[in-house]
């Protein structure tokens, strides 16, 4: 049966209107935003079986910051920023590959070891004597759970991610996640809204019934959402052994076998860990992956997304993965119109504010967390560019 994981109970009487437009177009609110609600909280880099071998890489350019997670000598795992110590220019520009033991910077030919100290600059007697220490790449905070790789490019209000994470802990390791395999490559896309719009969209079940039809035929009476707290979030769902007017669905529902591996509760389940400001870990009987959305402007976003599978899958998982992709697939694109339907509104004067109901509890919940986050969000109306981040320093510090 469905259990939620956490008691958490929807007020009586709570305010239903969500974020104001302005919100969703202000550049100088996007600028705090980078900082406060993406560089200081933690963001899933990786799976560690995107990087197997010691020297394998992959590099992530986020919120004007550039990654590079990589494998290093030990097989330990490490985050740096991607930017050479000479004159900043990226050390790898591939999204992915292997450095053999050294990482060589394209420009002039710095070479740096793989946990990150120099090596040696190109023509060494051009420059005083260097250390390796003192010039060595610039580390980004890293920590590795269940598997996932997270990152934070500056500290921030959340403990690590252990920590944070405890509440899925117990229910994701029956997965053991940290086993899985890339199923694929790590996908990425651009679309044109606020990324917030693709969050929103996210944060709530209330449109899968109208806007889903293969999720609402395969689990849609049983799908519920846990609010934000703490930082997460978690909807559940359970496949309706029945279901099957969509083909996909169908056949999905008649293969996919019963993976004994997990407790009986959880053999039908889809369950969607929410992680705050961005991100969802989202797992079936058969596969798990990672969905996020980061800001490239604040009518444009980046969709990035991995899917990972047993070592050991049978080739009816293997069945069921391509179907339950599939139906993701149509959902993920299905949601891509949703919001920008949702995002198009919020430039018009007509634009009211959102009208939620108890079933976008989720949404709400999120938008606390930004306007704790960032107290300049609690306005109705937007400051002045110019002002934003004096105004949001002036409230928070009244708090
Ligand atoms: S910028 Fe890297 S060697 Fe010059
Ligand atoms: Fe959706």
């Amino acid at each position: 049966m469905n259990e939620m994981i956490r008691d958490i109970s929807i007020p009586n009487d709570w305010d239903r209107s969500g974020l104001p437009g302005w919100c969703y177009h202000s550049n100088a609110l996007l600028e705090l935003e980078k900082q406060h609600v993406f560089r200081e909280h933690w963001q899933i880099a990786c799976h560690v079986s995107d990087m197997p071998e010691p020297g394998n890489y992959i590099t992530l350019d986020i919120v004007g910051e550039r990654a590079l997670v990589l494998r290093d000598q030990d097989g330990a795992v490490k985050a740096f920023h991607n930017i050479c110590r000479h004159r900043g220019s990226r050390l790898v520009a591939d999204e992915s590959g292997t450095c053999r033991n050294a990482l060589v910077c394209p420009f002039h030919g710095w070479v740096y070891n793989l946990d990150g100290t120099l090596r040696g600059a190109a023509r060494p007697r051009s420059f005083p004597p260097m250390d390796k220490n003192e010039f060595a790449l610039k580390t980004i905070e890293c920590e590795v759970w269940q598997g996932f790789v997270f990152i934070r490019f500056a500290p921030g209000p959340q403990p690590a991610v252990a920590e944070m994470m405890r509440p899925f802990e117990a229910e994701l390791s029956h997965y053991r996640p940290a086993e899985m395999v890339p199923a694929g490559e790590i996908h990425t896309q651009e679309t044109p809204v606020n990324w917030k719009s693709v969050r929103d969209v996210d944060n709530e079940g209330y449109h899968v019934a109208m806007a889903h039809p293969a999720l609402q035929d395969l689990y849609g009476s049983t799908y519920y959402d846990e609010p934000f707290v703490d930082g997460l979030c978690r909807s559940f769902a359970t496949v309706n052994p029945h279901a099957g007017r969509r083909w996909s669905v169908g056949r999905y529902v008649k293969i996919a076998p019963e993976n004994t591996a997990l407790p009986e509760h959880l053999r039908k389940a889809w369950i969607y860990f929410g992680i705050f400001p961005n991100a969802v870990i989202a797992v079936t009987p058969e596969s798990l992956q990672f969905y996020q959305e980061f800001p490239l402007a604040v009518g444009r976003t980046m969709l990035r997304s991995a899917v990972y599978r047993y070592r050991d899958e049978t080739r009816e998982q293997t069945a069921a993965r391509y179907l339950a992709a599939r139906i993701d697939r149509d959902t993920q694109s299905e949601d891509v119109q949703l919001t920008i339907w949702s995002n198009e509104a919020m430039t018009s004067a007509a634009f009211a504010g959102f009208y939620l109901s108890d079933l976008e509890y989720g949404v709400r919940t999120h938008h606390d967390h930004l306007r704790k986050v960032l107290p300049v969000m609690t306005l109705a109306g937007a400051p002045e560019e110019g002002g934003m981040a004096a105004v949001n320093a002036g409230m928070a510090n009244r708090e």
